[in-house]
């Protein structure tokens, strides 16, 4: 959610800034904007809608009016007055001397607004970003110097941030500063560039900082220095980046969520290697740092997460149960912080979170940790700021992902919680005549997982039959139940076709009335489970009913043929890992049904990859 980018050094600015923030789109945008600072003159420019809109503003100019030696670019995703030029960063002082690009959200910016309107300040904006760049302005006006100014600033301010901050009066530096949003700096040679992600930075360099919570880094040319907010020098920890250059790349693939659906195999590979090497021997899980003791006493489970995370921490919840016997519950992040809860230090909190910048799962996880739980993250972003609160990191592996719709990181999310459920039974000394056979099975699973996407040109074929429909109803049951609202989450986010998923069991107590010719019903159904021959039946009170039957099913009866219209067949599993295998034909459905709509499937409208707003 918003992008920032700052650069100061001898390549074109200009470009170097569009590179960046065209690297940053995954995480969703509505307007972005640029300022140019060329020998004391701060130019911005700004567009509505897709960065192409500012690219051709910006070609249209000469390469005189484009000069800079530095300059600040953003992608805004509107959370303070809706997409205009007008809202969109960068936002000037008002006397036009400071320029700013801001990430977050300033909480208290009514009030600091009203202050600074008592001064008699204009706003131009209805947003929070304007209040900071006018009250950094006036405090430069008082001290005359950038950094200072900022250092005095920033403690009024109450929120999330990640600040890039320009002044006409000293061409030399950009000033940035961050706290609870993120921030990177690239060390280059002889050029130094600074992002709110890595793909910004990559093309420029390898070495990066990381910034902490209220550090004031002052970027030059030539050197980096960082601050603290009384002024103290803080060390420079420059580190080697790890992401290679093709992760960020579509690799021929016509959409990055298609690339992200074929990564899945390998990272579940990865994820496997070195974790069971035995099926009769313990699962190694060394990133678990609570004592086996500690967690043998475990009661009680809570599982934090939202989207797609929050169906991985369902399925999760399942597995906990069915193999360690604890019990687990399973909460939206955003209703978790707004209730009286019974977290406290017998508590075992799991909060998911691809991104680790989700602001929800933060604030939760914040909470849980102030009340004594011990804290065990799953991410894919072990540099993020949810693993600051974190006993335990599970880093799931899965590589950046770019599309806005979650594929690989769920699975990586899900075959993390597996591990989990079995090190935990196995501390506990619980399920084990069980579990050797579930390893066994683990381990197939990326071959499998490679047969499903070997039948996606099958699966197109249904997808176009499929994408005349404008709702559909999903059902699951017991472990894919989640299977199936993930299923249902996809179609919406990427195609906004209206699919609800519901436990099949409850169709008949109030959906079945929405049925007939018009409302498909997507099923799961794997043999091996009492669920089975239920649904089944759900299914054909469905066509009673007139709705088209579709099922991804792991069963060869041909039976089946005679119910339902559309089958798509995974390979044979067991009830208990067939998540890992059903989700694939629900994400390539998805992605394909996008894909003949024509939508716009990497950056659906209205969403962002990482939401850092509560
Ligand atoms: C997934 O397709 C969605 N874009 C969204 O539901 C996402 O899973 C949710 O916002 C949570 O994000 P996180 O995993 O980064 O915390």
């Amino acid at each position: 959610m918003c992008g920032i980018v700052g650069y100061i050094g001898d390549s074109n600015v200009e470009k170097v800034l569009m590179q960046g923030l065209d690297s940053l789109k995954y995480r969703g945008y509505d307007s972005a904007g640029v300022a140019l600072y060329d020998n004391g003159n701060i130019k911005v420019f700004k567009a509505v809608g897709k960065l192409e809109n500012l690219q051709n503003k910006l070609s249209a100019l000469s390469d005189d009016e484009k000069r800079a030696s530095m300059g600040i670019g953003h992608i805004r995703w509107a959370t303070h007055g809706s997409a205009t030029e007008v809202n969109a960063h960068p936002h000037l002082s008002m006397d036009g001397n400071i320029a700013i690009v801001h990430n977050g959200i300033i909480e208290n910016y009514k009030e600091l607004k009203s202050e600074l309107e008592a001064k008699g300040y204009v706003f131009k904006s209805q947003t929070d970003t304007e209040v900071v760049a006018y009250l950094i302005g006036d405090e430069y006006k008082k001290v005359g110097d950038l950094k200072v100014a900022v250092q005095h600033i920033i403690p009024r301010l109450k929120g999330a941030y990640a600040l890039c901050i320009m002044c006409k009066d000293e061409g030399d530096k950009i000033v940035v500063v961050r706290k609870n949003a993120p921030l990177v700096i690239g060390i280059g040679n002889g050029e130094n560039i600074v992002a709110s992600d890595i793909p910004a930075i990559i093309s420029t360099t390898s070495n990066i900082v990381y910034l902490n919570d209220d550090e004031v880094a002052v970027v030059k040319k030539d050197s980096v220095e960082i601050e603290d907010l009384n002024g103290n020098k803080m060390p420079l920890n420059i580190q080697k980046m790890s992401i290679e250059m093709d992760a960020i790349s579509k690799m021929g693939y016509k959409h990055y969520m298609l690339k992200e659906i074929y990564e899945q195999p390998n990272i579940v590979r990865n994820l496997l290697c070195g974790r069971i090497t035995n099926v009769n021997a313990p699962i190694s899980l060394d990133e678990v740092k609570i004592s086996r003791d500690a967690l043998k006493q475990l009661s009680r489970v809570q599982i934090i997460a939202c989207g797609t995370s929050l169906h991985a921490g369902q399925i999760g919840r399942y597995l906990i149960e069915d193999l360690v016997g604890v019990a687990t519950e399973v909460e939206p992040a955003s209703e978790y912080i707004y209730r009286k809860n019974t977290t406290d230090k017998n508590s075992l909190v799991i909060a998911i979170s691809q991104s680790g910048e989700t602001a929800d799962t933060i604030t939760a996880v914040r909470q849980a940790k102030e009340k004594g739980a011990y804290i065990i993250v799953i991410t894919n972003r072990p540099d993020s700021n949810i693993t600051r609160y974190a006993d335990s990191i599970l880093n799931v592996n899965a590589g950046i992902e770019v599309s806005v719709a979650a594929t690989k990181s769920y699975t990586a999310q899900l075959l993390t919680l597996y591990l989990f459920a079995i090190y935990f039974a196995e501390v506990k000394g619980v399920s084990l005549d069980r579990l050797p056979s579930i390893k066994e099975e683990l381990v197939s699973i990326p071959v499998k997982m490679e047969e499903v996407l070997s039948s996606d040109a099958d699966i197109e074929k249904k997808a176009e039959t499929l994408s005349k429909y404008q709702n559909f109803v999903y059902i699951g049951r017991g472990v894919n139940l989640p299977t199936a609202m993930e299923g249902a989450l996809k179609l919406k986010e990427i195609s906004y076709i209206n699919a609800n998923a519901y436990p099949a069991g409850e169709l008949k107590h109030g959906p079945i009335a929405l049925l007939d010719e018009n409302m498909p019903v997507v099923s799961v159904l794997i043999p091996g489970h009492i669920s089975y021959d239920k649904t089944i039946s759900n299914c054909e009170e469905a066509r009673a009913r007139g709705a088209k039957l579709i099922t991804i099913t792991s069963s060869d009866d041909k039976e089946l043929e005679k119910l339902f219209d559309v089958i798509i067949r995974i390979p044979v599993v067991s009830d208990m890992l067939s998540p890992l295998l059903a989700v694939i034909p629900f994400q390539l459905l998805a992605y394909h049904i996008s894909n003949f709509l024509g939508k716009d499937v990497d950056q659906p409208r209205n969403l962002a990859k990482s939401v850092t707003v509560e």
